[in-house]
């Protein structure tokens, strides 16, 4: 297949830009574009051939449900008829922008989009280029993260391009994610609304708007034997490099970490323990402990980094379990397979 690729120019007006992806969605074709969180690899949610292409395209296992991006709640009433009071305040608060919710899905969605669930799950981005595209289109636009599946998401439009070239019908290109880690899930299923995966949007800022929230146990530990994943996407290994990732948890990561690297293994920190190791060692700093959006920002980059610069290994400082930081403590845990070290 042979893939357009088009670059936004920040200087000139979006719409005519995006007017050609647009089309292409309409159609029922493959369009990877840009949003806060992370590229998303779009195609007509209503379109259950378009649907399927997307598992297709990116080798994704055909149980675990994709996201519904909408630009307007007229686009929420496309996909569900029911609608809490709850969610009504929470997209009040936070949309656009990095929450996904879950509803109960409408008979004329496509199963397919949902694997086989009868809900649905709906998120408004706020990256502009997203919303004129999904705008222009005039559908609810499908859309997992647009890297192949199993590797991390992808903040930058040249890692969508390494995973989807020839797979995909369009890229459309604008820069690096703002956020960089995928949008906080939230389900309304139980008595209390449950966070199914952490992101930018936190428990405290869920908790500020409709009080208590629980977190999932399934964000920070594995499923346990024979336990039902609540979102499928939990009982996936996820967001790895090719390199084996060990998560270190508790004080003292320097010191543990100084003599075990070499040229095929490497440390990923916060800046602070980074100016602990020793100066020209392979030591990959985060951000400083306290900035957990910039934390958030370069986890990806980081660990796609880690095949490119030909580590074997990497041992990954742990994230304070709270605000953002919980969010990239699960995709961490995620990428080290739930392989943790605690000192
Ligand atoms: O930030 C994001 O959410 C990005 C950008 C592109 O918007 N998208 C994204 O999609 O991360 P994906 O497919 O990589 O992750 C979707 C997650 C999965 O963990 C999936 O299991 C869960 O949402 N999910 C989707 N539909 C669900 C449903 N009906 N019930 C429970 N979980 C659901
Ligand atoms: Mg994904």
């Amino acid at each position: 297949m042979q893939t357009r690729v088009t670059v936004l120019d920040e200087s000139r007006p979006l719409e005519p830009q995006l007017r050609h992806a647009a089309d292409t969605l309409r159609r029922g074709g493959l369009v990877a574009f840009p949003t806060e969180t992370v590229y998303g690899l779009g195609a007509n949610a209503l379109d259950r051939q378009a649907v399927l292409n997307i598992f297709a395209a990116k080798g994704r296992p055909a149980d675990n449900p994709l996201i519904a991006h909408i630009a307007s709640f007229e686009g929420l009433h496309r996909l569900t008829d029911e609608v809490d009071a709850r969610a009504q305040k929470l997209a009040e608060a936070f949309w656009p922008g990095p929450l996904t919710m879950i509803f109960t899905r409408r008979a004329q969605v496509p199963a397919e989009l949902s694997a086989g669930m009868d809900t649905v799950a709906v998120r408004m981005p706020s990256h502009p280029a997203a919303r004129a595209l999904i705008s222009l289109a005039g559908v609810p636009v499908a859309a997992p993260s647009a890297n192949l599946s199993g590797r991390p998401s992808p903040t930058c439009g040249r890692y969508v391009q390494e995973d989807l070239m020839g797979r995909v019908d369009e890229i459309v290109i604008d820069g690096d994610c703002a956020v960089g880690i995928e949008s906080t899930v939230l389900s309304f299923s139980g008595p209390e609304p449950i966070i199914l995966r952490p992101g930018a949007v936190t428990k405290e800022m869920l908790e500020q708007v409709i009080g208590p929230v629980r977190l999932h146990h399934a964000a920070t530990e594995n499923l346990k034997e024979g336990e039902k994943a609540a979102s499928p996407g939990m009982k996936y290994k996820h967001y790895a490099p090719e390199a084996h990732v060990i998560l270190v948890e508790g004080p003292g990561f320097a010191p543990f970490v100084r003599d075990k690297l070499n040229e095929t293994t490497a440390a990923m920190c916060f800046l602070e323990t980074a100016n602990e190791l020793p100066e020209g060692a392979p030591v990959f700093p985060y951000a400083s402990r306290s900035d957990e959006r910039s934390q958030g920002a370069r986890i990806f980059t980081l660990l796609r980094d880690m095949d490119k610069r030909g580590f074997t290994k990497v041992y990954c400082e742990a994230p304070e379990k709270s605000g953002v930081g919980l969010a990239v403590y699960n995709r961490l845990v995620r990428a080290a397979g739930f392989e943790v070290i605690r000192l």
